[in-house]
């Protein structure tokens, strides 16, 4: 039952987590509804993290052949994703009057800026360039972003292993169109989240706000998959 390192020391709880590093960066320290906004912002983008390492390693899993521990990946996702969306959920617990006043700090930053959201999808094989010049993302964000374009994506990948007939190639498309329908859900939440919060009112970013948002579920993060999945579908 022991987890004590070699020098004896077994870090605690607190230790093991970095919680004090963590928790004095993380914006959780001004009052309730910034910290509410902030939180739920920082939380989502360790999620982001969390899900492209799994889409790395799917993507490396389809590369070499292997569709099962590929699934094994995918298919954590769309929990993934729906705790995402609940911090959408838990955002609807601010007022309009009370998320004007955070709104009115934030100039022109929006989660369109996030670097991490916009490598979800070229990862997964949505890449709109147009995405590149978004106003606000550093060099470093637009380095990210050119560095997943140089890579093939997780739908190339899979158009690979379809193609050598892999097995399990049924399974891996099942957990993409999953993840894909996850990721679509989360997108209507989000959108449901700015109707109630904005109204008509345009975004941070200088979006149509939440008209924007309801337009995006019309998105794929898999245009190839998608393609042969849903040619029914238009
Ligand atoms: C009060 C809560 C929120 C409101 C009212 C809101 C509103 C919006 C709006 C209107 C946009 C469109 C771009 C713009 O013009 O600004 C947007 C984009 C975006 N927001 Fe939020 N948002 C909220 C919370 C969150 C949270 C918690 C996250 C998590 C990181 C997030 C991530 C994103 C992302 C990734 C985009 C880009 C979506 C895309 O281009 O498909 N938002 N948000």
């Amino acid at each position: 039952m022991s987890a004590q390192a070699d020098d004896g020391h077994c870090p605690a709880y607190g230790e093991r987590l970095r919680l004090d590093e963590l928790l004095e960066i993380a914006q959780v320290h001004e009052n309730p509804e910034r910290a509410l906004f902030f939180g739920a912002h920082q939380a989502c983008e360790i999620w982001f993290a969390v899900v492209l390492r799994h889409l790395e390693t799917a993507r490396r899993d389809l590369t070499e052949g292997r569709g099962a521990e590929a699934c094994a990946h995918l298919d954590r996702l769309p929990r993934i994703m729906e705790a995402v969306a609940q911090h959408f959920d838990a955002l609807h617990a601010l007022t309009p009057e009370e998320f004007d006043v955070v709104r009115a700090t934030l100039g022109t930053s929006s989660g369109f800026q996030s670097v991490q959201f916009r490598e979800i999808e070229f990862l997964c094989g949505a890449r709109d360039r147009r995405m590149l010049n978004i106003a606000g993302l550093t060099d470093r964000d637009r380095a990210r972003l050119l560095a997943r374009l140089d890579e093939p994506s997780l739908d190339d990948a899979f158009a690979a292993y379809r193609d050598r007939a892999g097995e399990d190639v049924k399974r891996v498309q099942d957990a993409m169109v999953a993840f894909d329908a996850a990721m679509r859900s989360s997108r209507g939440r989000h959108a449901a989240l700015a109707q109630a919060l904005l109204g008509g009112v345009a975004g941070t970013a200088g979006s149509s706000g939440a008209a924007y948002l309801w337009r995006s579920m019309e998105r794929t993060l898999f245009p190839q998959l998608t393609q042969g999945v849903h040619s029914d579908d238009c």
